[in-house]
């Protein structure tokens, strides 16, 4: 849900009056009551809510059928992998909309309230800890009994960004001795503070620009399999999250090293959707393969939604109190958070690799500086 009542309630004095379709937030737990004791307004249904917006709120991106019901020129907010979503930008830009994407947004610190990417992987990094603890057919952490003494789980994680440092503190919360990898050598201190231990492989490895990982080569991805495979069949919890923005996933975990893990262990692969870490994982389906368990977690924050809501909506208000002035809307195109999450301003695509994808000319070219939508500051969530 991309407003929660409390945030709709902060919303309020920046003159933004939040309109919610009944029912919208009670997979998340919000009920229409709590909206309405918010101040917002609840409509009956989704014409009623997105009559007169200037502003839509979503969490995933509108199928072509919403966007055809939405109001001409209103600006949206959500995730919405652009170049993924090439057709519904381009309906989106046939409405004159104004479009932003979170999934773009600049990690810069300036932007870090606003980031649903950070906010959402802190999410799907505890699920992947509570997955993977839940999987398991031993205990965590370390008990002394009169029974006998039953020994701590070994994790490793490999990926240390902002969903393997949660899936890290998680699983030590819980008890278990960690490790983690990752090829940036920033996050060996992130790493050791939350009291895992960093494997170094001593490898040469590639970082891109933004804090973000590059693609490695595919001598070093071979040498990384090579080096990790002892670590591996050491774990009875292998969580993997390495992504590379805009990439498939690099295949860490093969399945040879899957065939030498001790039976009963588990992988719980949070790259499945991008093409996963293990190349055993199915994105959505929990498997067994030489007596290991692989989940393939897809769209963990779905299924935490009162606090991936109330994340979410944080960053959302964060964002429109960047854009809207005094109840109205007025972006400053000019400023880095807003130019680089937008895709579609007035009906034109700015963004260069969506408009590559749809073969439009060159946004330089064509960007209006007309109107950015309705100055009305009207806001509909979903
Ligand atoms: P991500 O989701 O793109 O990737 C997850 C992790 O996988 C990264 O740590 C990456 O280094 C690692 N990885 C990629 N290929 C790998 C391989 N072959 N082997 C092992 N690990 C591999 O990244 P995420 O979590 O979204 O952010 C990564 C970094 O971006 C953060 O640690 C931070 O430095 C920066 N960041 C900055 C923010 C800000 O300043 N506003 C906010 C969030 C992140």
């Amino acid at each position: 849900m991309a407003i929660v009542p409390e945030v709709a309630a902060r919303l309020a004095p920046l003159g933004i009056e939040v309109v919610v379709q009944s029912g919208a937030g009670a997979a998340a737990r919000f009920p229409d009551q709590a909206y309405e004791e918010a101040g917002a307004t609840v409509a009956a249904d989704a014409p009623g809510a997105l009559s007169g917006a200037a502003v839509v709120a979503r969490v995933q991106p509108p199928t072509l059928d919403e966007v055809a019901q939405l109001p001409d020129g209103v600006s949206v907010v959500s995730f919405l992998q652009p170049v993924a979503s090439a057709e519904v930008v381009a309906a989106l830009a046939a409405k004159g909309a104004t479009v932003y994407s979170l999934d773009l947004l600049p990690r810069i610190s300036r932007a870090q309230s606003m980031d649903a990417l950070s906010s959402q992987a802190t999410v799907g990094g505890y699920r992947a800890g509570l997955s993977a603890a839940e999987h398991l057919a031993k205990f965590f952490p370390m008990f002394m009994t009169a029974a006998g003494t039953v020994p701590p789980a070994k994790v490793l994680v490999m990926g240390a960004g902002v969903a393997g440092l949660q899936a890290i503190a998680t699983a030590r919360r819980l008890g278990a001795v960690v490790r983690a990898y990752d090829v940036r050598a920033a996050a060996k201190e992130e790493v050791q503070s939350l009291g895992a231990h960093f494997v170094d492989l001593g490898l040469e490895t590639q970082e891109g620009a933004g804090g973000y990982a590059k693609e490695q080569s595919e001598e070093t991805i071979a040498r990384q399999q090579e080096l990790l495979a002892a670590e591996v069949a050491a774990a009875d919890v292998v969580i993997t999250t390495a992504q590379i923005p805009g990439r498939k996933a690099p295949v860490l975990v093969t399945e040879a090293m899957v065939a030498g893990m001790a039976q009963g262990a588990v992988i719980v692969d949070m790259a499945a959707d991008s093409g996963g870490n293990c190349e055993l994982s199915v994105p959505g389906e929990d498997v067994v393969v030489h007596g290991v368990t692989i989940v393939g977690l897809t769209n963990p924050p779905a299924s935490m939604p009162t606090h991936a809501s109330f994340l979410y909506a944080r960053n959302i208000a964060n964002f429109l109190g960047l854009v809207v002035k005094d109840g109205s809307l007025a972006p400053d195109f000019d400023d880095e958070i807003v130019a680089g999450t937008c895709v579609v301003r007035a009906g034109t695509v700015v963004h260069v690799p969506t408009a590559e994808a749809l073969g439009l000319p060159a946004p330089s070219a064509a960007t209006p500086d007309g109107s950015t939508g309705p100055d009305e500051s009207k806001g509909a969530a979903s």
